[in-house]
């Protein structure tokens, strides 16, 4: 990679953050970070409810640079809530699978604005076009939770979340924003459930989960694992944050005798190489 490459990567990631307005954030519901204190905790609790309501829309942080990183909080004007720190490991799993000719695709189940799969296709015209980002989402926010199905999910109320519903063409707009929409980045709109299972995919060098629920990562992990090529990665998003989204790993590996070690990103994110 070229100097000029590298500089405009890490450029990429600041704007896809929106680092220069880290301090301004939307306030996730999610459970605390371990680096966060219970008075923090409590006081999000208190403004989201309040954003919930509608009363207020967003929050003031002043170690929001900080956070940025490490993909708390998300941003008002950015392109992916996930910081710097995943941007930088999908890069390291981009450029190992491309080094070691691991075969397959990119996949991302749950994408919100688009911002991770905006990366990995900046990546993959530098390193390797013939690569497809699948870019996969209902466009229209999460499930209500099934709980007859999947119980883990109860009390899950993000399907509620307005913030998260980002239309399909909203996603596409902001791919070409970039100058990144070609024939390479397909999209499989859809509940996971319904896409997932059919998808038009051979192989897979790397799998991104990041639909948070129970439902959502065991969609993902059931109709996509077997098609991860050996040597390639699937990382998985909230797995350190929502225990639902951890469960749903740790079933399908135990059910599938999957013994890789899990890594850890940013205490969020985690991912394994499989062998
Ligand atoms: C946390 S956001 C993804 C963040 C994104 N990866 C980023 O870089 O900012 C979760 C996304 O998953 C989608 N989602 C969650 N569960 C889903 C499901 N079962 N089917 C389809 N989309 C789902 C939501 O619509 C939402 O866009």
């Amino acid at each position: 990679m070229t100097e000029t490459e590298d500089k405009y990567l890490e450029l990429l990631k600041d704007v896809l953050i929106d680092k220069d307005n880290a301090n301004r954030y939307q306030l996730t519901p999610y459970p605390p970070h371990r680096s966060y204190f219970i008075k923090r905790y409590i006081i999000n609790k208190v403004i989201n409810t309040l954003a919930k309501k509608k009363l207020i829309i967003t929050g003031i942080n002043k170690n929001g640079a900080k956070q940025r990183e490490i993909g708390l909080g998300w941003p008002i004007n950015g392109y992916s809530m996930i910081g710097t720190k995943r941007l930088n490991n999908i890069q390291f799993c981009i450029e190992n699978v491309v080094k070691n000719n691991v075969p397959g695709d990119f996949i991302e189940t749950g994408v919100w604005r688009g911002g991770s799969c905006i990366f990995a296709k900046s990546l993959f015209n530098i390193l390797d076009k013939n690569r497809t980002v699948w870019v996969a989402d209902s466009f229209e926010g999460l499930p209500k939770p099934n709980t007859e199905l999947y119980p883990e999910d109860a009390g899950d109320d993000l399907f509620s979340l307005e913030q998260l519903r980002i239309s399909k063409e909203q996603v596409e707009e902001n791919f070409e924003r970039f100058n990144l929409l070609d024939g390479n980045v397909k999209f499989l709109k859809g509940w996971f459930k319904d896409t997932l299972p059919n998808a038009p995919i051979d192989k897979l060098a790397i799998i991104r989960l990041d639909g948070d629920m129970y439902e959502s990562t065991m969609d993902g992990l059931v109709n996509l694992y077997h098609k991860l090529s050996s040597g390639g990665y699937i990382i998985i998003d909230e797995y350190g944050t929502i225990p639902a989204c951890k469960k749903a790993v740790h079933d399908f590996r135990d059910k599938n005798g999957i013994t890789e070690e899990i890594l850890n990103i940013d205490d969020s994110g985690y991912y394994w190489q499989k062998k």
